[in-house]
């Protein structure tokens, strides 16, 4: 098993209270390398479910994809590292300014404090939009132009790499080379149901495209036996970088 594979598999903690979140990570541990808190459970929990999860030993993926002033969004930032976090998300259509800014004062307060900076990622445009959705806000640029655009942006304004499709990893990886992190949800193992994904990949066509993590929910949740699951995708990602 590749040793870094655990890392590469995060789990999306889309559940509504604080026992649910801790039965997961519980479950789960030994598999999953990270997890992801979104809006939702960090909206009801707050930073305790923060800190139950890097108590646990696990890390945290804080997807609250941050877009504000600048100054607004590093002291977020800060907040964000001083949790513990291993990896947090800003809106690439804040701009590069918004993004040099969080990363600046990110680095700053950890050199201050001697502890390791997050890793910065930057969602480009949400897979929840289409052409129709940025025509709509006027944009008429396509959509993957924006998407490329945007990595590229997030690349030169210090951030670690973006969230996206693993359909649009290829592009990106051409765009932005390795070192730049591609984390990819909407990825589906042969053994599990589609959901409501539309454009999906299995784990090991997402890392062979570029994706260098994966997040990944229901598929683990809904399994008979979650752990299990995630010991398969684990070894199918630990196949893909080639053991
Ligand atoms: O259960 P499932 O594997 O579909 O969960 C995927 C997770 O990734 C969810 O938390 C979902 O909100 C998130 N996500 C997504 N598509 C995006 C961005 C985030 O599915 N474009």
């Amino acid at each position: 098993m590749n040793k870094n594979a655990k890392d590469r598999l995060i789990f999306a903690l889309d559940v509504d209270d604080f026992d649910q979140a801790r039965y997961w990570v519980q479950t789960l541990k030994d598999n999953v390398g990270v997890f992801k808190i979104g809006k939702q459970l960090f909206t009801r929990c707050g930073p305790e479910v923060v800190k139950m999860v890097v108590d646990q030993g696990a890390d945290v993926f804080l997807d609250l994809k941050y877009h504000d002033i600048p100054n607004t969004v590093a002291k977020a930032a800060i907040e964000a590292t001083r949790l513990g976090v291993r990896i947090f998300n800003v809106h690439a259509l804040g701009g590069a300014q918004m993004m040099r800014t969080a990363v600046t004062e990110v680095e700053a307060y950890c050199r201050q404090v001697g502890c390791p900076r997050p890793q910065m990622l930057a969602v480009t445009i949400l897979t929840s939009s289409d052409q129709a959705t940025l025509t709509e806000i006027g944009i008429e640029r396509p959509l993957e132009d924006m998407v490329v655009r945007l990595a590229r942006l997030a690349q030169a304004a210090g951030c670690d790499g973006v969230v996206a499709s693993p359909k649009e990893a290829a592009l990106i990886h051409a765009a932005c080379g390795d070192g730049f992190a591609i984390v990819t949800p909407g990825v589906r193992p042969a053994f599990a149901a589609q959901d409501d994904q539309k454009r999906i990949m299995t784990p090991a066509d997402a890392i062979a495209a570029g994706a260098t993590a994966l997040v990944i929910g229901r598929p683990i949740s809904a399994a008979a036996d979650p752990l299990a699951a995630a010991g398969q995708i684990l070894a199918e990602i630990s196949a893909a970088l080639g053991g």
